[in-house]
């Protein structure tokens, strides 16, 4: 929702009753500055923006190459391309994520492979990677979900045991770190998206990134129709795709890098209101940081507790609505999704843990600014729809 929406509906619903919007990006004036300078300058795409944005990035996330793209979806894409992983192949990977972890596997004609979750941390479950691990298994696909980081000294000890790649996709993490490392830097490559409700926004916007400097190259190369590295007469050398970002994006991501550490320590603020606000509800389950490393918060999902089925669930997440509150119900697992179930011949049972969860998951308006009163609003109304719930409402 835009500002104006916003000013709008206080106007409408009086401030008690102004709506409060799940996710909300910041924008500041040195980030429209930033935007105008390239308008201002006339080059638009294939600029020194990129370059820096990429350099920033790599240099914040402690890896040596970064290859700034056009979304996260791309970055995955070009990653699952780059590592030759192609029909017959299979790749390990979870159901509870948003559908682009998996269908960047599906793009190469690849088979995903779903293995079930930690109920701590909602990221794949190490144990449960080793049992799908078949002959035909190339990879391992990880989220690092909701920002809390996947269990990537388990998972590199099991790709490196059975020479698999492994792949974090840490769209959703930027800022997250596990002993010592920021989270995207696992695996041979990893990826980021930035999405406006990420933790910073290029508008549509993602990135490769990555230690490995043939990856590196390749993805660069095939963001750009698969031209050379050294391309001065566009020579194309393989398959390419127009992945690239543009400079605006690349330019607004250079200016928001420079508030990263703030959102993070904001969004821990805001979780922080939420846990003291909801940590009275009996059996609600609140999302903790358990990996003692840093965390980059990037949505507030809680759990409702075990008594409530998806229909209770789905029920109160209206009630936040019909109240002025936007919600989400992140995630339905991937394999219960339509297209995937027609396709691979998947559905419920796969994973019972994810399957479980899915249906009693809410994520809470969650974004830099949201206050302390909203907080309490958004407790207070979810406090009153369970005690409701419970009474047969
Ligand atoms: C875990 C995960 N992977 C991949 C993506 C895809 O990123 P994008 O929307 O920039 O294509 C997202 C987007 O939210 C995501 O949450």
């Amino acid at each position: 929702m835009s500002f104006a929406d916003r000013d709008r509906r206080d106007i409408v619903f009086g401030m008690s009753d102004r709506r409060i919007p799940l996710a909300n990006c910041e924008v500041h004036a040195d980030d429209i500055a930033a935007v105008n300078d390239v308008l201002a300058s006339g080059r638009l795409a294939i600029g020194p923006w990129a370059t820096r944005f990429e350099q920033e990035l790599a240099d914040y996330v402690g890896v040596q190459h970064a290859v700034a793209v056009n979304s996260g979806t791309s970055a995955l894409h070009l990653i699952v391309r780059a590592l030759g992983i192609a029909p017959g192949d299979e790749v390990i990977t979870t159901p509870f994520s948003f559908i682009a972890s998996t269908n960047c596997i599906l793009f190469e004609g690849a088979t995903p492979v779903f293995a079930d979750i930690d109920e701590n941390t909602l990221c794949i479950d190490p144990a449960e990677v080793e049992r799908a691990i078949t002959p035909k298994t190339r990879a391992i696909l990880a989220v690092d979900v909701f920002g809390h980081p996947a269990d990537w000294p388990q998972l590199e000890a099991i790709a490196d045991r059975h020479e698999l790649d492994l792949i974090d996709d840490s769209a959703e993490a930027l800022g997250s770190d596990l002993g010592g490392r920021r989270c995207g830097s696992f695996g041979r490559a990893g990826i980021f998206g930035f999405y406006p409700n990420k933790q910073i926004t290029t508008g549509e916007g993602g990135a490769v990134v990555t230690n490995d400097a043939e990856i590196a190259g390749l993805c660069r190369s095939m963001a750009n129709q698969g031209r050379s590295a050294d391309d001065r007469w566009l020579q194309h050398v393989r398959l390419g795709f127009n992945y690239r970002i543009d400079e605006m994006s690349a330019a607004l991501g250079v200016s928001q890098l420079r508030r990263l550490a703030r959102a993070v320590e904001e969004r821990a603020r805001v979780a922080d209101l939420y846990a003291a606000a909801l940590g009275d509800i009996e059996g609600l389950i609140l999302p903790k940081a358990t990996h003692g490393g840093a965390m980059s918060w990037f949505v507030y999902v809680v759990r409702l507790p075990a008594r409530f089925t998806k229909q209770d669930r789905d029920r109160t997440s209206e009630g936040l609505r019909d109240r002025g509150i936007d919600c989400g119900d992140y995630f339905q697992p991937i394999h219960l999704q339509p297209f995937l179930r027609e396709s691979l011949g998947v559905g419920p049972g796969l994973c019972p843990l994810a399957e479980r969860i899915g249906e009693r998951t809410v994520a809470l308006p969650f974004y830099v600014g949201l206050s302390s009163s909203d907080v309490e609003r958004v407790a207070e109304t979810l406090r009153t729809l369970l005690a409701d719930g419970d009474a047969g409402g």
